[in-house]
């Protein structure tokens, strides 16, 4: 426990935003904006004669709008909204991956991210040499590097596997090692964009209870997933964000109640499935 502070809310998880000096993540009035510029929609004829003319059309999509938090250290933010809500921009911005288009994202310490599977790894190399090339560009040293090999290895228990190039990987395979790295290497901020739901039942077990054990450290977790109970079970904090634009940030029971009943889906089985 912190003594610095005579602050009853620092040692306070459970407090929703608006922690002022002891946040690891802080965001403010961020926005995002896509810019995608296409074709539009020519027929075999108009792109005969339009070719090399260069008409395209720019489409912007506001994924983030004006959106602030702050996330304590030591807290476990649940993220949820439906798809294409924003959630994996927010990740990817905090990450430090995408430029915001306006406003701010502040980090405070070592963020190592699990995003979406499919990226991250190259595919023509096998999982040893991309578990090495990771580390290095995570700034790990060669020596903590040859530590935590043994550690990821181990924990994705993929065997011969590790060298063979990851195409050979099933999509449950691939998705361990990206958790296992993910996991491994000590970062004070975890992002995790749904990446819980990876592999059979007895590793998602095993990574649901991994989680549970980094979530108990005073680690910064943000976690992004559709199964609200693993929100329940794992966050001490949640936000909802609806059509890029924060719905609510609350306690992870009253999240989760707001959304499901705006999803109007009740809370069921499903629904709040574990991982
Ligand atoms: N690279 C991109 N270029 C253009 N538009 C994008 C890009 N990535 C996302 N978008 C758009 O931004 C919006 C938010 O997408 P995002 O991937 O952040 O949603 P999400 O909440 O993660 O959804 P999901 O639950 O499906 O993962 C969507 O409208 C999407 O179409
Ligand atoms: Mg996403």
């Amino acid at each position: 426990m912190p003594s610095v502070s005579d602050d009853p809310r620092a040692s306070d998880a459970t407090v929703p935003a608006g922690l002022g000096d002891d946040a690891s993540i802080r965001v403010e009035n961020l926005s995002v904006t896509y810019r995608t510029s296409f074709e539009k929609r020519p027929t075999l004829k108009s792109t005969v004669t339009r070719m090399g003319r260069g008409e395209r059309t720019v489409r912007e999509i506001e994924a983030l709008q004006d959106v602030s938090f702050e996330v304590p250290r030591g807290a476990v933010l649940g993220l949820v909204g439906a798809n294409g809500a924003g959630k994996s921009t927010l990740v990817r911005t905090v990450a430090g991956i995408l430029p915001p288009t306006a406003g701010r994202v502040e980090v405070d310490g070592r963020v190592s991210t699990l995003l979406a599977l499919g990226v991250g790894f190259n595919r023509n190399i096998t999982g040893r040499e991309n578990v090495v090339l990771g580390g290095l560009a995570a700034g790990l040293t060669r020596d903590e590097l040859a530590e935590k090999y043994d550690e990821i290895a181990a924990f994705a228990e993929l065997g011969e596997f590790m060298d063979l190039p990851m195409r050979t990987y099933s999509s449950g395979m691939y998705g361990r090692l990206a958790f296992s790295v993910a996991v491994h290497m000590d970062p004070d901020i975890l992002l995790i964009d749904e990446a819980l739901s990876v592999g059979d039942a007895r590793f998602k077990r095993k990574s649901f209870e991994k989680m549970r054990e980094l979530c108990a450290e005073a680690r910064t977790i943000v976690l992004v997933t559709h199964a609200l109970g693993s929100v329940r079970d794992l966050c001490n904090q949640a936000i909802w964000l609806n059509k890029g634009r924060l719905a609510m940030c609350d306690e992870p029971d009253k999240v989760v109640e707001a959304y499901t009943r705006f999803l109007d889906v009740g809370e069921s089985e499903e629904v709040l499935e574990d991982v």
